[in-house]
Order: structure tokens, then C-alpha cells, then sequence
């Protein structure tokens, strides 16, 4: 089994779906630029048959892609497929993405029994490999689906010739052992499973999405299917930030590669959280405000003496030009000698002390202490001398 684990990045079709998150066309031409500059495997680029601006949007993204696969996603029915085609097929790697939901609760929906279902799945991955050799599956809510019929359906849909078969945990329900065990026990059992790729696919509603797509990995999927800054329904998808720096610096643990240029996260992430109008939160990991700040006084002083102390990754791994030593009233005295020493203040050590002083009694007035308001009290401290 090969080490590569392709990105499969849905920031504009599941990430888009978050109420609220709409992009304009432009903004998502925008986006999907620099996921294929960044080194995305598969970009998911919309639901073509969902509204006229996404079929314009998948189309003109299908043509702009210079390395990235482009992929629609359409329900298992011949219109919805035919519509994604029209819209993928000017790609120089098109995908078709066809799913539908097999599970119990998911298939008194469309109110089909089992072998209806197992028929939709064959004639409509069928119709789909028709038009491209680039087919992908998914058999939504997958983790809540019973085994036997979850086999059923995977052994269809790869004899039917889809060449990815996703396996979404699309509520956010399973946990990393059950993922790991589901993928593994899947490439065991169903017949034909060694010949395609299996892809993990997984929602954040337990706040277990990151363990569970690098758990499925770990049981054999080498695709992870995931959005920028965790983007996407209810409390999002995968964060592709999270499982591409997991991978990097665990690789002693987790011997797998992708195709991400890292530095380029940073980038992305901003621009995604205003295009969608989604703040990141500050203790984000990877992406964060505050995910490579260090207040205290403690964690200060050690990153100034060696940064390893507090930091598992460098800042400029993800597009950061470094650290940032937020000063405020965790702070000590090192971190404010460095601070004034970059800002051209070389202290002999009484004259620190005096404004160490007032530096904490201004930190225990305002949250943190700026530039400016350093320059201020060091102008009051020279004048009260
Ligand atoms: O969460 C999900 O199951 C999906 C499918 C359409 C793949 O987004
Ligand atoms: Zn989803």
C-alpha cells in the first residue's frame, strides 16, 4: 500500500454548505486557485446541479485547474450526474462523486428496501463511469449503516467500476478505534477493495474529526476528504490544516505523505475565513490567532532560550513569518528585554526593573501591553527621572 494520502479538499461544496458560509463566484474562483497552488489532490468545486451559480462555478474551476482534480458531487440519479459532467468534464482530470445515504435512517428517506437501493448504486455508478474513468462513491452515513449492507454496497459500486469509495461518517459519530477498524475490516472483507482507493470523510460533531480521518488512514485510506480552517455543516468537516501538519510532524508515527505546500496554510486559512465571513477562533489549532503565542512568563523565557520548549512545528511551516510573545500580565522580564531590545531599547538592568513595574501594573489594567504602550512608558519613566 502506497504512502501517499491524496487531499480531497470540499471547502466550496460541503465547506459552502455551512448556513451562512455562501461565497461569491469570484471569491470561490479565488479560492480554488490557491487549493491547486497549494498542491490539493482533488478539489471538490460544488454540486453542479444544486443552482445555475454553482454549475458556472464548477465549470470555470474545472477549466482554471492547473494540477488539481476537479470533482462535482451529484445524489445517485442520471439528471444530477449528466448535470455534474457538463460541469466537470472541461477539467483536464475530471471527477464524478456520486453518493447516496445507506443507512437505516438515511434510506426510509427516498423510501427504497435494500435491493432497490443496491440497484440505484449499480446503474447509477454505471451511468457515471459511462462518461469518465474518474468515479468516487460514497455511501453516506456509512458509520451508522449496517455492516452487511455497507459491504453490499462497496462491493457494487467497485464492481461498477468507481474507482474512490468514500466512506463518510457524516453526523460525526464514530470514534478513531471503530474508524480505523471500519476502513481495515472493509479492504479485508469486500471483494475487489485492494484495487481502489478508500476515502475517509468526517464530520466534526463530537470534535473527533482530525483523529478519526488519521485513524482511517492508519486502517488503510488514502484519501481524506477535509476543508479549510474545518469549514462545513453543523460543526464542520475535517480541517485540512490539522491532518496535513498532523502527518508532517508525526511522521515517525504516521509514515504518510501529502502533496500540501505547508507554507501556504496560512494564507488560505485567512482568506477563507473572510471570504466566508467565519472567523477562525483563536486557539485554533494550527491556523489560531494565539497558535503560536506564548504569554506567560515561563513558556517566554523558554521559547526565547530554544523555541522546541513550547512549539511542536515552526510558525513559517504554515506560512508565518514566526512566534509572536504576546506581552501582558503573564509576562516576565525576558520577554519584556526582548521586546524593547527589537524595539531599539537596549535596558542596562535597574532601568528594566523600573519599567517592569509599570509594565505589570499597565498589564493588570488591559489584556496586552502594545508596542506603543511600551514606548509610553518608557518616555514616562525617562521623564520621571
Ligand atoms: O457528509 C457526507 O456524507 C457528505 C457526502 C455527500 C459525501 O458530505
Ligand atoms: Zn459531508
Amino acid at each position: 500500500m502506497t504512502d501517499k494520502v491524496l487531499i480531497f479538499d470540499t471547502t466550496l461544496r460541503d465547506g459552502e454548505q455551512s448556513p451562512g458560509a455562501t461565497m461569491t463566484h469570484s471569491e470561490k474562483l479565488e479560492i480554488a486557485e490557491m487549493l491547486d497552488d497549494m498542491g490539493v489532490d482533488i478539489i471538490e468545486a460544488g454540486f453542479p446541479i444544486a443552482s445555475e451559480g454553482d454549475f458556472r462555478a464548477v465549470s470555470e474551476i474545472a477549466r482554471l485547474a492547473k494540477t488539481s482534480t476537479i470533482c462535482g458531487l451529484a445524489r445517485a440519479n442520471f439528471k444530477d450526474i449528466d448535470r455534474c459532467w457538463e460541469a466537470v468534464k472541461h477539467a483536464r482530470s475530471p471527477r464524478i462523486h456520486t453518493f447516496i445515504g445507506t443507512s437505516p435512517l438515511h434510506r426510509a428517506i427516498p423510501n427504497l428496501t435494500m435491493d432497490e437501493m443496491a440497484e440505484r448504486i449499480h446503474d447509477c455508478v454505471t451511468h457515471a463511469r459511462n462518461l469518465t474513468d474518474n468515479v468516487q462513491w460514497s455511501s453516506m452515513d456509512a458509520t451508522r449503516t449496517e455492516w452487511d449492507f455497507l459491504c453490499r454496497t462497496v462491493e457494487i459500486a467497485i464492481k461498477a467500476g468507481a474507482s474512490t469509495i468514500n466512506i463518510p461518517d457524516t453526523v460525526g459519530y464514530t470514534e478513531p478505534a471503530e474508524s480505523a477498524q471500519l476502513i481495515r475490516r472493509l479492504i479485508e472483507t469486500v471483494p475487489g477493495a485492494d484495487e481502489v482507493i478508500f476515502a475517509t470523510h468526517c464530520h466534526n460533531d463530537l470534535g473527533m474529526a482530525t483523529a478519526n480521518s488519521l485513524a482511517a488512514v492508519a486502517g488503510g485510506a488514502r484519501q481524506i476528504e477535509c476543508t479549510i480552517n474545518g469549514l462545513g455543516e453543523r460543526a464542520g468537516n475535517t480541517a485540512l490544516e490539522e491532518v496535513v501538519m498532523a502527518i508532517k510532524v508525526r511522521h515517525d508515527v504516521m509514515p504518510y505523505a501529502t502533496g500540501i505546500d505547508t507554507t501556504k496554510i496560512m494564507a488560505i486559512s485567512r482568506r477563507v475565513a473572510t471570504v466566508s465571513g467565519f472567523p477562525v477562533q483563536f486557539n485554533k489549532a494550527i491556523v489560531g490567532k494565539n497558535a503560536f503565542a506564548h504569554e506567560s512568563g515561563i513558556h517566554q523565557d523558554g521559547m526565547l532560550k530554544n523555541r522546541e520548549t513550547f512549539e511542536v512545528m515552526k510558525p513559517e511551516d504554515v506560512g508565518l513569518s514566526g512566534t509572536t510573545l504576546p506581552l501582558g500580565k503573564h509576562s516576565g522580564r525576558a520577554a519584556l528585554r526582548a521586546k524593547l531590545k527589537e524595539l531599539g531599547f537596549d535596558m542596562a538592568d535597574n532601568q528594566l526593573n523600573d519599567i517592569f513595574v509599570r509594565f505589570k501594573d499597565l498589564a493588570d489594567r488591559k489584556k496586552e501591553v502594545f508596542d506603543d504602550d511600551l514606548i509610553a512608558l518608557i518616555r514616562q519613566n525617562d521623564g520621571a527621572e
